[in-house]
């Protein structure tokens, strides 16, 4: 509640994921540092560290770091030291960093946080490989964890990756689908797939900060649901920034979805409200892949038949399931709070 001598104390947002990040840092360098030179020249781009020349670029295009903040506060809100969370915190950011070096591949996005991607600064072939890398260093880190809990905080990391990997490839499949007719991708089928590529890591994220921290499973499970709920929500933002946001900011393609096919939530949600605007779409998107004027003209369809709304509406939703799944479950106050704070933070970007 806005006002309340709480507040005052909250930090915001970026203060969490800025100590989370500087906790977490040292590890995920020393974690960097053991991969061949190559590949971990490749991973310090990727994760903004450093130019394609090897060259150290402070800040710049450095993701945000929300898996390892949520690593962090998974432990502290089971009232473990966020020390034990750490290497489920380079873990998730290591995963995070290579899903993302094979998705600008699978995806052909030639640009990521304002630059190149790894595929198009070092070629295909390495990008693959240093995506194989950083997944190969975070299970390996993750397994040697010191203490009791290292093999379940595996085998959660390993469920998690299979979840991935199978939204991915329903992501892909759902490109050769129709828009319309049998064959359409239902809105089930869009959850599974958004809750599989994104919500599953997320999700793992905060269920391995309680696993090291010793949690027992409904805890665990009820933080793995409220992170997956966050990464439906984070899907449905980043499904409307595709589609209205600016490249500037977003530091990545504006239309590219829609020029593969791709079945993002706003045009699903368009679709399905049976309008006029809804029918134009349909008929648009059945002739052909929209060209860079078309996707224009798509967009502005989508937002009369109410897609953007939509999805506003379902980030929303999932926010607040997140959320609720937090409240629900035992926590300490001040993880909790900060939990919220980062959650709202998150799914602020285009409310
Ligand atoms: C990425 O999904 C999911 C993974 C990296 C596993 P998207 O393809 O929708 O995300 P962006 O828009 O490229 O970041
Ligand atoms: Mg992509
Ligand atoms: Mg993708």
């Amino acid at each position: 509640m806005p006002g309340t001598v709480e507040d005052v104390d909250a930090p915001s947002a970026s203060d969490v994921l800025r100590r989370c990040r500087e906790l977490v840092r040292p590890a995920l360098v020393d974690a960097v540092g053991r991969l061949h030179p190559w590949t971990g020249e490749m991973a310090a781009y990727a994760l903004g560290w450093s130019d394609t020349a090897g060259t150290l670029e402070p800040g710049g295009s450095e993701g945000k770091g929300v898996r390892q903040a949520l690593a962090v506060l998974g432990a502290e809100a089971v009232g473990a030291d966020a020390a034990c969370a750490v290497p489920g915190a380079v873990a998730v950011e290591l995963v995070h960093t290579f899903s993302l070096l094979h998705d600008d591949v699978m995806d052909a996005d030639a640009l990521r946080r304002r630059r190149p991607a790894v595929w198009k600064a070092y070629g295909t072939g390495p990008a693959v490989l240093a995506g194989d890398a950083l997944l190969a260093r975070a299970v390996t880190g993750l397994a040697g964890t010191p203490g009791d809990h290292a093999a379940a905080a595996v085998r959660r990391l390993c469920d998690a990756l299979n979840d991935l990997v199978a939204g991915q490839a329903e992501d892909l499949r759902f490109e050769h689908r129709p828009w319309d007719g049998p064959g359409a991708v239902g809105p089930e089928e869009y959850r599974s797939m958004a809750e599989g590529k994104t919500g599953a890591l997320l999700g793992c994220a905060l269920a391995l900060g309680a696993v090291l921290g010793g949690a027992p499973e409904p805890t665990v499970a009820a933080l793995d649901r409220a992170g997956r709920h966050l990464g439906l929500a984070f899907q449905a933002v980043d499904d409307i920034l595709g589609i209205w946001g600016d490249p500037a900011t977003t530091g990545k393609p504006v239309h590219a979805d829609l020029h593969r096919g791709k079945k993002t939530h706003p045009v699903l949600a368009a679709l399905a409200g049976g309008s006029r605007a809804a029918r134009e779409l349909g008929t648009l998107l059945a002739s052909s892949r929209p060209t860079d004027a078309a996707a224009e003209r798509v967009a502005s369809l989508v937002e009369e038949a109410g897609g953007r709304a939509a999805t506003r509406g379902e980030a929303r939703r999932h926010l607040d399931a997140a959320r609720y799944a937090l409240r629900a479950t035992p926590l300490t106050r001040t993880a909790a709070r900060e939990l919220d704070v980062l959650f709202a933070g998150l799914a602020d970007r285009v409310m």
